[in-house]
C-alpha cells in the first residue's frame, strides 16, 4: 500500500505526483521539515516537533500553514488513514511556488505536505551492539538550528561515511569541536557526566537530545553542555548518538578507535532504557 499523503489541505497517497517544478522547496531547498515517530498509532513528542517547526518557519519568514491544533489534527488523520501502527511521519513546508528567482514574492502560499512512512526502528541486538562512526569537517551553513530542507552537506558526508563502512558521521568545526551527527545529536560520557554541544546556531536542538538531558538530570547525572574537542574523543568512557529514528544509540568506535572498552557503556544503557520506557509510556 502506498503511503498516505497530505498536500495543501487534501489527502491522497504518495503515488500521486503533487509538486510543481517551480516549488521553491524543489528549486532551493527553501523550507523546513520534521520527522515524527509514531508507536502503536501514538504520535510522540508532538508539541515539541510543532514548536521547532514553527521557530524554523519564523526564522525563514514563511507563514505557517497550521496552528498547533490543526497540525495535530492533520497528523492524526494521516495515522487514522494508514494501516501502519508504527512508523514515521515526514512533514515538510516550503515557501511555495513561483517563477524561479532567488528573490521571492512576499506572501507566497506555502506548500504544506506530510506523509506516513514505514520504518524499521533499531532492534534490541543493534541497540546493544551500537555503531561505528567517523569524523568529518562540518561543511554546513551557520543556521543549523533550523531544520532546513538543505541537507546537501549532510548527505555528502553521510555518503562518505557509508562508503567507509560507518553508520554515522560526526561533524567537526574548524576549532576541532564535535558538533553533531549528519542526522543525530552526539553525547560523550566522561567521568560519569554527559557532555554535549550546547544549543545555538551550530546544531539542531534535537528532541531526543533534550529528553535525554532531562532524563539524565532526573537521575542526578550531571550534564555539561559544552563542545567535545576532537582530541577528547580518544579519552571518553562512552558515547552515543540520539535521534527520533534511532533513539539512544551507543557509539562503540570512532575513526577506527574503540570508545572505552568498545562495548555499550553502562550510562548509555541506562539512558537508553529510560528513553525507551518514556516512549512506550507516552
Ligand atoms: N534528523 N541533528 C541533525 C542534523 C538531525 O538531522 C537530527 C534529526 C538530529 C536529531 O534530532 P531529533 O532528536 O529531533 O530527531 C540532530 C531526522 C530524524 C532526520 O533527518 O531524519
Amino acid at each position: 500500500m502506498a503511503d498516505i499523503l497530505y498536500i495543501n489541505g487534501r489527502y491522497t497517497t504518495t503515488d500521486e505526483k503533487v509538486i510543481g517544478v517551480e516549488d521553491r522547496g524543489f528549486q532551493f531547498g527553501d523550507g523546513v521539515y520534521e520527522v515524527v515517530k509514531f508507536l502503536g498509532r501514538r504520535l510522540l513528542f508532538m508539541p515539541v516537533h510543532f514548536s521547532r517547526m514553527q521557530s524554523g518557519l519564523e526564522e525563514l519568514e514563511i507563514e505557517s500553514p497550521w496552528d498547533e491544533a490543526t497540525f495535530e489534527k492533520m497528523c492524526r488523520e494521516l495515522i487514522d488513514r494508514s494501516e501502519m501502527s508504527d512508523g514515521i511521519l515526514y512533514v515538510q513546508v516550503t515557501r511555495g511556488e513561483s517563477e524561479r528567482a532567488l528573490f521571492y514574492p512576499e506572501n507566497l502560499a506555502p506548500t504544506a505536505l506530510a506523509y506516513t512512512r514505514r520504518f524499521t526502528f533499531p532492534g534490541s541486538a543493534q541497540k546493544e551492539r551500537g555503531v561505528k562512526v567517523i569524523t568529518m569537517p562540518d561543511n554546513r551553513w551557520r543556521h543549523c538550528n533550523i531544520k532546513s530542507l538543505n541537507l546537501l552537506a549532510n548527505a555528502l558526508a553521510r555518503k562518505k561515511a557509508q562508503r567507509a563502512g560507518a553508520y554515522e558521521v560526526l561533524l567537526i568545526n574548524t576549532d576541532m569541536d564535535v558538533r553533531e551527527g549528519a542526522s543525530s545529536s552526539f553525547f560523550a560520557v566522561r567521568d560519569g557526566r554527559l557532555v554535549t554541544h550546547p544549543t545555538g546556531t551550530a546544531i539542531l536542538p534535537g528532541i531526543v537530545r533534550n529528553e535525554v538531558i532531562s532524563l539524565a538530570l532526573g537521575e542526578k547525572i550531571r550534564v555539561d553542555e559544552r563542545p567535545v574537542h576532537e582530541h577528547e574523543l580518544y579519552s571518553i568512557d562512552e558515547a552515543f548518538i540520539t535521534s527520533t529514528t534511532q533513539g539512544v544509540m551507543p557509539v562503540t568506535e570512532i575513526d577506527g578507535r574503540m570508545v572505552g572498552n568498545g562495548r555499550r557503556g553502562e550510562i548509555t544503557r541506562h539512558l537508553q532504557k529510560l528513553f525507551d520506557d518514556l516512549e512506550s509510556s507516552l
